[in-house]
């Protein structure tokens, strides 16, 4: 195979312990976080932080936790949450910002989407955006969401149903 096709490789994966040292680095970054909204973070995350918060959302039978690689290397996370027979709610960053513009986010997107209609039946997938966050609206619509309604907090809803 030509270095052009195994140059840029986006896979998704189980999210896992070995992630976390990397994760918290995404964690503490305020641009990134700023954009995801809901639950800003007052105090610096820490290592110990982050293994408590894995070990609590890795129970949950109604969430599914993601990493985004690209050529093995772990750049960012999707979350599904409130997991049903038929819907679930989507979530994603990519934490090195260096990275963002470069197709990772609709890739992983839309490869998580489908791991998920394959192995969970799960075709109803919403998520709640900021209004203000132009890149991430764009990721969605590119990938088939459209806005529902506008919620709380200037926030809006958009579904793929
Ligand atoms: C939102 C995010 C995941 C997008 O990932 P990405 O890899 O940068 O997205 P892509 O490169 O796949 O771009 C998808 C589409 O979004 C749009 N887009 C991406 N960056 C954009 C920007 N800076 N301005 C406007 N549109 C943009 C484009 O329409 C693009 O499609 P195109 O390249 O065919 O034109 C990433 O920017 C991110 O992690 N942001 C911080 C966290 C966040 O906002 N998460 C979402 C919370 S709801």
């Amino acid at each position: 195979m030509s270095n052009s096709l195994t140059q840029k490789l986006i896979f998704i994966r189980k999210l896992k312990q070995s992630d976390l040292k990397k994760l918290v680095k995404f964690r503490n970054n305020k641009i990134v976080w700023k954009l995801v909204g809901g639950g800003g973070f007052q105090k610096k995350i820490t290592l110990n932080d982050e293994i408590k918060w894995f070990r609590k959302v890795n129970k949950k039978k109604d969430r599914l936790n993601l990493a985004i690689c690209l050529n093995e290397k772990y750049v960012g996370n999707i979350y599904f949450t409130d997991m049903t027979k038929s819907s679930a709610q989507f979530h994603i960053f990519i934490g090195e910002t260096s990275l963002w513009g470069k197709g990772i986010g609709s890739k992983s997107m839309i490869l998580s989407i489908n791991f998920l209609r394959t192995n969970y039946d799960i075709t109803k997938i919403y998520l709640k955006v900021k209004k203000e966050n132009i890149p991430a609206i764009k990721l969605y619509e590119k990938c088939g969401f459209k806005i529902k309604k506008k919620l709380y907090k200037n926030f809006y809803l958009m579904t793929n149903y």
